[in-house]
């Protein structure tokens, strides 16, 4: 599912089951020492994937460490995402040589609950929700628009290393497939204040994509 909405330069491994415990690497088995099962299987398995993209990309297994505020510690010259969620994990990598950074998010396709589309969604964006839904209600659209924050979040986050809030990306969904992220919040590490992404929905799942290239 995630390599459909990826360019061809950006490798991609995904898994609807889990992986055994024993594919971590030593450095990684603290980083959920104390987890419950259900953390514990979703990062060994994101790991996992994330390995089996690497290895696409010609770069042999290692450990990938927790970095700051949670993003994974890609190798020299590589950027990255890792999602999971019920029944799915992924991983999506590239060579920094092409890719700036790359984001992945994945979701159940399910509406979100009422009481939280006003904490990601403004206004506006609910107004353009409800005539997506009018066109087309079989789609969550809210749960894309979700998702399409989070991947904002996953390439904002590793080059800026700051914060951002819902508020600050307006996010506008495209039905044919795609989406566009204007943000409010500048920052020169990023470069642009517009990221262009995918969404994807599939056997009761979401995923979402941002890959930005290097200029
Ligand atoms: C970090 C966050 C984006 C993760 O998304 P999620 O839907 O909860 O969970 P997912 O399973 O899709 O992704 C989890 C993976 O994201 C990665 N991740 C965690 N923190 C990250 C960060 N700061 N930057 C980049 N990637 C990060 C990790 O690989 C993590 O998996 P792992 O812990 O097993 O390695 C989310 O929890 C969060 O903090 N969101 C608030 C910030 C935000 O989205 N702002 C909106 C901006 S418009």
């Amino acid at each position: 599912m995630i390599n459909e909405i990826l360019p061809p330069w950006v490798a991609s491994a995904e898994s609807f089951g889990d992986a055994p415990e024993d594919s971590l690497f030593p450095e990684e088995r603290p980083l959920i020492a104390r987890a419950v099962d259900r953390r514990r299987r979703e990062f060994v398995t994101g790991r996992h994937c994330a390995r089996l993209a690497l290895g696409r990309i010609g770069v042999p297994p290692g450990p990938i460490p927790r970095g700051e505020r949670g993003a994974p510690v890609w190798p020299a010259g590589v950027v990255g995402s890792i999602t999971h969620c019920a029944g799915y994990r992924a991983a999506a990598v590239a060579s920094a040589d092409e890719a700036r950074a790359v984001g992945i998010d994945a979701e159940t396709h399910a509406p979100l609950p009422a009481e939280v589309l006003p904490t990601v969604a403004s206004p506006g964006e609910i107004a353009a929700l409800r005539a997506l839904d009018d066109a087309d209600a079989k789609i969550c659209w809210d749960r894309i628009l979700f998702s399409a924050k989070e991947s904002v979040y996953k390439v904002w986050f590793p080059l800026t290393r700051r914060w951002l809030d819902f508020s600050e990306a307006v996010v506008d969904i495209d039905a044919s497939g795609s989406f566009s992220a204007r943000l409010l919040a500048g920052d020169p590490a990023l470069g642009t204040r517009v990221l262009s992404g995918r969404w994807v929905v599939s056997d009761g799942l979401i995923a979402t994509s941002i890959a930005l290239p290097r200029p």
